[in-house]
């Protein structure tokens, strides 16, 4: 019946086709990066009518004229995923899952579909990792309750999940994982670039065409040859990452793509015995083993989509033993830090370039805000100079090469956080300060314009 569709191997890098797999493309000369896809398919080629299949029959309209414009979404009874989704998942909406292995993305899918089966949605999870009895056993120890239908399949051939689908028809689906999935169109193994391309095509297809929110889940791998879910973030309408560290419970949820809401907005849970829980005050949590009087240790204001989040950033500057002096860094971007280094150094005249210099961000999360940089060097000058900074002090502030100090958004936001918390003094850029909207009274804030003020105020 299904018709012999063709495949052809093509240069990722200038586009060069070739009826065989090429080590080396002989017109970019690119070494690997030849990848297996199907030829143009004709509009019923595939049974979901391809990503682009519909393509002759539809007529452009005016955009005045265009239905619908409101989005159907669910909740699914976790807030901190509704909230990263942008207030729920809407309805045939791809989105794809992405973490490192272990971290947690099928639990906090199963527990997902177990809400949404429970409030009326007719759920189909495919698992191509585990078996049905593992997944089992995973829902028990969830203690979750079911009073609905949730179908299970163990399968990976997405031809065979496309009768699964008919069969079902569920609302909602949930692939576990994409790289495990193939088609058999195609030669190359599962996870490859083209078997990836290939499925995730077809399986948007199939959200889009039948109303089924779809969830592929995605690990993000070291190089190798299984291709990471960065090849199919174009591809999905919303994509999420799921991270966390080793060793740590807190795990944070990310939107960097979301084609249904802002991208800046993060989910915090906590991996427990029985599954993960959402934080609601995460900034608590935080700040919940902070060391007393300890140099080297400063709380700073992150703002992460429309919440801040308070952290403590930890600087440790010691004399060198022998060799080169090392640089570590967790949670924060290393080149950053060591940009600060070099302005803490020339600017404050603080001599720590030939000292070993770690930085830490407590708690097992990683941020990336510019609003940081002043904890930075305030955690890397405190331990150089053995001062701690007072209990109640926070600081934030954007800091530029030349030692000037920033402003950053959301200053009210990360004042009124701050206050809630306890603290009494807040260190933070002038020009903030200038233009703040709204007088806040009970705590004490000093404002500045390089850090050699910011220094001075926390320790002479
Ligand atoms: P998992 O969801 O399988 O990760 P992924 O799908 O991202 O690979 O999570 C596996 C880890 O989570 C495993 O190390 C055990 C831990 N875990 C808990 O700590 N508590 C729980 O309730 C569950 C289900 C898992
Ligand atoms: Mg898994």
């Amino acid at each position: 019946m299904s018709k012999k569709t063709k495949t052809t191997f093509v240069c990722q890098e200038c586009g060069q086709t070739s009826v065989k797999w090429l080590g080396k493309c002989p017109s970019c000369q690119a070494w690997s990066s030849f990848v297996e896809e199907l030829e143009a398919p004709e509009a019923s080629s595939s049974p979901g009518g391809g990503a682009f299949g519909a393509i002759h029959a539809t007529k452009p309209q005016k955009l005045k004229d265009v239905e619908g414009a409101q989005l159907n979404r669910k909740n699914c009874g976790i807030g901190e995923l509704d909230r990263v989704l942008g207030g729920g998942i809407v309805n045939g909406a791809l989105i794809l899952l992405g973490g490192d292995p272990g971290i947690g993305k099928s639990t906090l899918l199963l527990q997902t579909t177990v809400l949404c089966s429970n409030r009326g949605d007719r759920v189909l999870y495919v698992t191509g990792e585990e078996s049905p009895k593992q997944t089992k056993m995973r829902f028990d120890r969830l203690g979750a309750q079911l009073n609905s239908d949730l179908w299970l399949v163990a399968e990976t051939s997405v031809e065979r999940i496309e009768e699964h689908i008919k069969d079902i028809k569920p609302t909602l689906l949930i692939i576990d994982s994409v790289q495990t999935l193939y088609t058999q169109q195609l030669q190359s193994a599962p996870g490859s670039v083209g078997q990836l391309r290939a499925v995730t095509s077809r399986m948007m297809a199939i959200a889009k065409g039948q109303e089924i929110s779809t969830f592929l889940v995605g690990h993000v791998t070291k190089d190798g040859a299984i291709a990471g879910p960065r090849v199919l973030e174009h591809m999905v309408d919303t994509v999420l990452y799921f991270e966390g560290q080793k060793g740590h419970p807190l795990r944070m949820l990310r939107a960097v793509k979301n084609r249904f809401g802002s991208t800046d907005e993060v989910g915090t849970f906590e991996m427990q015995e029985n599954g993960l829980v959402e934080v609601l005050n995460p900034s608590e949590l935080f700040l919940s083993e902070r060391a007393k009087d300890a140099s080297g240790s400063v709380v700073t204001c992150s703002y992460e989509g429309t919440r801040p989040l308070l952290v403590e950033i930890q600087g440790l500057v010691c004399p060198t033993v022998y060799g080169n002096p090392r640089r570590t860094t967790l949670g924060f971007d290393s080149n950053r830090v060591a940009m600060l280094m070099a302005v803490l150094e020339k600017k404050a005249g603080l001599e720590i370039a030939g000292a070993d210099v770690f930085l830490n961000i407590a708690g097992g999360v990683k941020l990336n805000e510019p609003a940081l940089d002043l904890g930075v060097i305030i955690a890397l000058a405190s331990s150089h100079i053995d001062r701690a900074i007072d209990y109640h002090t926070m600081v934030f502030g954007e800091i530029g090469l030349g030692g000037e100090i920033r402003a950053v958004n959301g200053a009210t936001a990360r004042i009124i956080e701050g206050k809630q918390l306890g603290f009494k003094k807040i260190i933070l850029p002038q020009s903030n300060l200038n233009r703040l909207e709204k007088k806040i009274d009970e705590i004490e804030l000093v404002g500045v314009e390089h850090i050699t003020q910011a220094l001075d105020a926390l320790f002479y």
